[in-house]
């Protein structure tokens, strides 16, 4: 994806690229996409790229696939917009419900949506310190991160993400989001150290950080499945079995960012 349409002369300085040196921008430009096939999309020339990353990791199903152009068109044509506030509820978020929770790892029985992965972050953060608050334990507002996770852009996910391009000048992280170490034994591991030791001194690591900040006042930890914008780093095979029971001891909430890795849940023994 790195050549630039060439046959259009545009002012781009009025759109702002998220992640972009917007710099370079007013002068490059974007690279402009105009459609999608399958797994191919195609630029403003008909230049055809393959789409390894299938957008924001998101398009699973292909571009353009006619079974959600379908049901897509068929639901504005039916009820394009409606909202679930105050007890209402349109019919198909129902039934989307219903299914979603058929399909999801037991004893999981609830759904909330939300528009967005950081929004969804956010909300998970919310429901956790609404969770201790509920127990009678108010001071648990510390999130532990991992260093290298990506969990999105407002201001609490990106306070979470732990990659500095994500803080850098916005004031990130916010002083309720301590970030813990990567499990990513190929660039961490100490020399000679074999991938369960590595996993034990990980584990180890996260009991002194939850130590060192109080117990009282840490209310989750946040971890992807496996760190996809971090680098695609797969945890050691027993890194979530070794820090459940440390989190479980110390009353902190898991929460599964599963945004770009759904089902992944396995991973999780506990839940
Ligand atoms: C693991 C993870 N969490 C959260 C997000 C943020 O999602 P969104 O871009 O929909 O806000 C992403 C985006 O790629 C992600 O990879």
């Amino acid at each position: 994806m790195e050549t630039k349409s060439l046959s259009r002369q545009r002012d781009f300085s009025y759109y702002i690229n998220p992640y972009t040196n917007l710099k370079a921008n007013e002068s490059s430009g974007p690279l402009v996409i105009e459609r999608g096939d399958g797994v191919f999309v195609y630029d403003e020339d008909g230049k055809e790229y393959l789409e390894g990353m299938s957008g924001l990791w998101c398009v699973s199903l292909g571009f353009s696939e006619s079974r959600l152009i379908r049901a897509a068109e068929q639901q504005m044509k039916t009820l394009p917009y409606y909202h679930s506030f105050t007890g209402k509820v349109p019919a198909v978020t129902l039934e989307l419900s219903e299914r979603l929770v058929e399909m999801a790892p037991k004893p999981m029985s609830k759904v909330l949506y939300a528009n967005s992965g950081s929004e969804s972050n956010d909300t998970a953060v919310k429901v956790a310190w609404y969770y201790q608050n509920a127990l009678g334990r108010p001071d648990k507002k510390k999130i532990i991160s991992r260093l290298r996770g990506y969990h999105g852009v407002t201001i609490t996910s990106g306070s979470l993400t732990g990659m500095d391009y994500a803080h850098k000048g916005f004031d990130l992280p916010r002083p309720h989001v301590i970030h813990a170490e990567a499990p990513h034994y190929f660039r961490e591991a100490l020399p000679g150290e074999s991938e369960e030791a590595f996993t034990g001194r990980l584990a180890d690591s996260l009991e002194h950080l939850i130590l060192k900040e109080n117990p009282d006042t840490i209310a989750a930890m946040i971890a992807e499945p496996v760190q996809g914008a971090g680098g695609v780093i797969i945890p050691p095979e027993k890194y979530f079995q070794a820090i459940q029971p440390i989190l479980r001891k110390y009353q902190i909430l898991l929460i599964a960012d599963e945004v770009i890795c759904p089902q992944a849940i396995s991973l999780y023994p506990d839940c």
